[in-house]
């Protein structure tokens, strides 16, 4: 039977004429749970993880899943079983990762607004660490600790003002976005806040983007970073970790980021040459653990050819994968069961009244009515995005471990859509 696998999807293979995840079919799934489907690599996952873990080895250093790439409790509970803790943005994140078996001493908490509700309880269930954002956040946060006789465990966030060379919506460490702490303010914000008796100061952190795909812009904000640091301790304040952040991008049409292992290999070379080789490193990938590891499966409804363009409509829309209308974001399209005669080109488009749903322009394929095509690199950002917009329920959710596949989401129906409104009078 001849192999055919994706590049960039190692997990993802056409076995003679038939896309596979794993060892399982995926046109089998398709008819067993409907479309739009989402379905994942155990393997993938498993594997991308692994490169991090070979780049750190022999270091001390926790892997902090960004659960917003995909927080389904599954894909949490994998990871927690791997060692993994985690990064999250919200109380609701933080009862995902406990509800997955996560340890609450591995989260850490990022995010520009807290509320104070969600420090309590982040606090009662004793995370590592709050990635402080702003001195007002800090003041919060002390008050909080205080009023709950504890000392909560923090780091700053400091924004490096390095580009990133990302999109502009997912570039956060330039001055001009709202994440972090300016370079020139960082020294006197760690010293307000080691003055703080419910503070902990315990570490730095910073995150410069997302889908970066050149390691410049790393190797630079490491050096910024370390340069803080060296000042930081100076001042008599000592740092038990650096969190060096997430955003490493993934192949979605011929991109070609530096791999975890690589990378991280040059980065510790920067560590060790400045004297922090041995201490605690923290990081927070989201889109380059899960993003190659998914797929999602839609069914062609109708082919409309035009006098302009060529649209095919399918099953799924930009409220399962809203990253192209968002974006322009490129997720390849292909046949789960190519019929090997002539492509047309279609722009490929969901049932959402808006122009701006699309999920592929101009792709040339080979479609009839009723065939089932995947969109790749779905595992990151689509079904954490997912919305009811239309009131269409969000898709299921497969994951696969070898011949195995466990559905770890039904999908959603229109009741589960209504269960919290209620009609007046
Ligand atoms: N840490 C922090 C503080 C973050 O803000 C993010 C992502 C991450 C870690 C994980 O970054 P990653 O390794 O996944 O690049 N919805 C957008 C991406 C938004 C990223 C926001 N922050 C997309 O679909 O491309």
């Amino acid at each position: 039977m001849s192999e055919q696998i994706l590049p960039g999807q190692p997990h993802i293979a056409y076995h003679g004429n038939q896309l596979h995840v794993e060892q399982v079919r995926l046109s089998d799934l398709a008819r067993q749970y409907g479309t739009p489907l989402f379905v994942y690599s155990s393997a993938a996952m498993l594997s991308a993880l692994a490169a991090y873990q070979r780049g750190f080895s022999g270091r001390n250093a926790q892997v902090c899943y960004a659960m917003k790439a995909n927080s389904s409790l599954a894909i949490l509970q994998l990871f927690a079983r791997a060692g993994c803790g985690f990064d999250i943005v919200s109380g609701g994140e933080l009862e995902r990762v406990l509800a997955a078996g996560g340890q609450a001493d591995k989260v850490i908490f990022s995010g520009v607004g807290k509320t104070r509700s969600e420090m309590q309880r982040a606090l009662a269930a004793g995370i590592a660490c709050f990635n402080v954002e702003s001195q007002a956040e800090l003041e919060v946060l002390n008050q909080v600790a205080l009023a709950m006789g504890r000392q909560a465990p923090v780091s700053i966030r400091v924004n490096p003002d390095v580009d990133a060379q990302t999109h502009p919506y997912i570039s956060t460490g330039l001055k001009d976005n709202k994440f972090g702490i300016a370079h020139e303010q960082t020294l006197a914000t760690y010293q307000r806040a080691s003055s703080m008796p419910g503070l902990k100061v315990v570490g730095i952190d910073c995150h410069i983007g997302s889908q970066i795909t050149q390691e410049a812009p790393y190797l630079d904000a490491m050096d910024r970073v370390l340069d803080l640091v060296g000042a930081i301790e100076a001042a008599g304040i000592s740092l038990t970790h650096i969190d060096f952040g997430g955003g490493l991008g993934i192949n979605y049409n011929g991109d070609t980021p530096p791999a975890a292992d690589a990378l991280w290999s040059k980065l510790l070379a920067k560590l060790d040459a400045r004297g922090y080789g041995q201490r605690q490193i923290m990081i927070e990938p989201g889109r380059s653990l899960v993003g190659n590891a998914g797929v999602c499966l839609t069914e062609v409804l109708y082919l409309k050819p035009g006098p302009l363009k060529n649209f095919c409509i399918v099953d799924a829309a930009m409220n399962d994968l809203p990253r192209p209308a968002m974006y322009e974001a490129f997720h390849q399209i292909v046949p789960l069961s190519p019929r090997g005669g002539k492509s047309q080109v279609w722009d490929v488009v969901g049932p959402v009244c808006e122009s701006g749903d699309w999920l592929g322009r101009e792709r040339a394929l080979d479609l009839a009515t009723g065939d089932l095509v995947a969109l790749l690199s779905a595992g990151a950002y689509c079904m954490s995005m997912a919305s009811n917009y239309n009131s269409r329920g969000r898709a299921a959710e497969v994951l696969v471990n070898g011949e195995q596949s466990y559905l770890i989401r039904q999908r959603e129906t229109v009741a589960d859509q209504m269960r919290h409104e209620q009609l007046v009078g």
